[in-house]
């Protein structure tokens, strides 16, 4: 894999590679010594022009655990607020001798650009771009479905069957898109709830179903349900009327987490508006898969990093958690 930019594009074969990967990662995360020699070496810079906690600090971690140096990178405080181009920023990190950039950019492409500008020789992994993909979240939202469908006997297999509904300010969601076309491309069946201002005109090209009322939605006994943030600093326009009201015919209250069907699951990727999208009961019941999905985040990071800077030099059987993975060939 030379970068991860969507999901739209990520076959099933690569999908439930990186995600069988993430399970392996996953089981080194309990040892006491957290940490891999994969990736000593090389040098991962995590690029983010828009505000970020868990992406980043999960970026990072995933990067550390691999024992590659990490610079990180804000706009903020740096040159890019002075007016420098992404292309002359990517050109000084190519002179760093960056070997991935991980990206965070406001506008939907930014990635795909710098993948394809011949500024970098670096893979690119894309950590959110606009309102178009945030290829990182929808893997660690699967690697978490099929967690708790599967448990220990996850490996290899995908999300057939599964019933997700996905919940909100799909129009503004990267989340939301990225969830869509890999939730799909593994077998499952998804419906988007929102009110009509916030589903995004191209829809009915998406493969997933609208509805408008929530209630109906949860009536149908989804396995998942994933709530959105409102996203207010992308709205220029009122999406809706108040956000008592929004709440009221949108949100995730008492009584709808009761009416949930037994085991399903409720997900959020965070930030939370507690109150407004998601209760603080639902947010904190043992349906909640938020903190599993942080969790989980670091694994599938760990696994896509891993594939972007060692998977392609080594065999295709080595294990990446050996501890004798990291050999003289590519620490050099
Ligand atoms: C999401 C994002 O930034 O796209 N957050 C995240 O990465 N965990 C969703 C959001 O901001 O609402």
């Amino acid at each position: 894999m030379r970068h991860l930019l969507d999901t739209q594009s990520l076959s099933r074969d690569d999908a439930l590679r990186i995600l069988d990967i993430a399970e392996d990662m996953a089981s080194t995360q309990q040892r006491e010594v957290k940490k891999l020699p994969t990736l000593r070496g090389k040098t991962i810079v995590n690029l983010f022009f828009e505000d970020s906690t868990r992406t980043r600090i999960s970026f990072e971690a995933a990067a550390k655990r691999l024992s590659a140096d990490v610079i990180n990178f804000s706009a903020k405080g740096s040159s890019v607020s002075k007016g420098e181009s992404l292309q002359d920023t990517a050109q000084t990190l190519q002179a760093m001798g960056a070997d991935a950039v991980v990206i965070r950019h406001g506008a939907s492409g930014a990635p795909r650009t710098l993948a394809s500008s011949g500024w970098i020789t670096a893979g690119v992994v894309n950590a959110g771009d606009g309102t178009h993909e945030h290829p990182t979240q929808a893997l660690l939202d699967a690697f978490t479905m099929r967690k708790r469908r599967w448990g220990a006997d996850s490996r290899g297999r995908d999300l057939a069957g599964m019933r997700v509904t996905i919940v909100g300010d799909v129009l503004h969601s990267r989340v939301a898109r990225s969830n869509v076309w890999l939730l799909n491309t593994l077998g499952a069946h998804v419906t988007l709830v929102a009110p009509p201002t916030l589903v995004p005109q191209d829809v009915s090209a998406w493969p997933a179903d609208v509805v408008y009322d929530l209630d109906e939605a949860i009536g149908a006994a989804p396995d998942a349900i994933m709530m959105l943030r409102i996203q207010l600093e992308r709205m220029n326009a009122a999406y809706f009327p108040t956000e008592r009201e929004y709440s009221r015919r949108w949100g995730l209250s008492n009584d709808r987490l009761a009416a949930l069907k037994g085991d399903s699951i409720v997900m959020h990727p965070g930030p939370m508006n507690r109150g407004l999208e998601i209760s603080a009961a639902a947010a904190d019941s043992g349906r909640s898969t938020v903190l599993e999905q942080v969790s989980n985040g670091v694994s599938v990071r760990m696994a896509a990093l891993y594939l972007l800077l060692a998977g392609a030099e080594r065999d295709a059987d080595a294990n990446p958690t050996s501890p004798h993975s990291n050999t003289e060939e590519n620490a050099r």
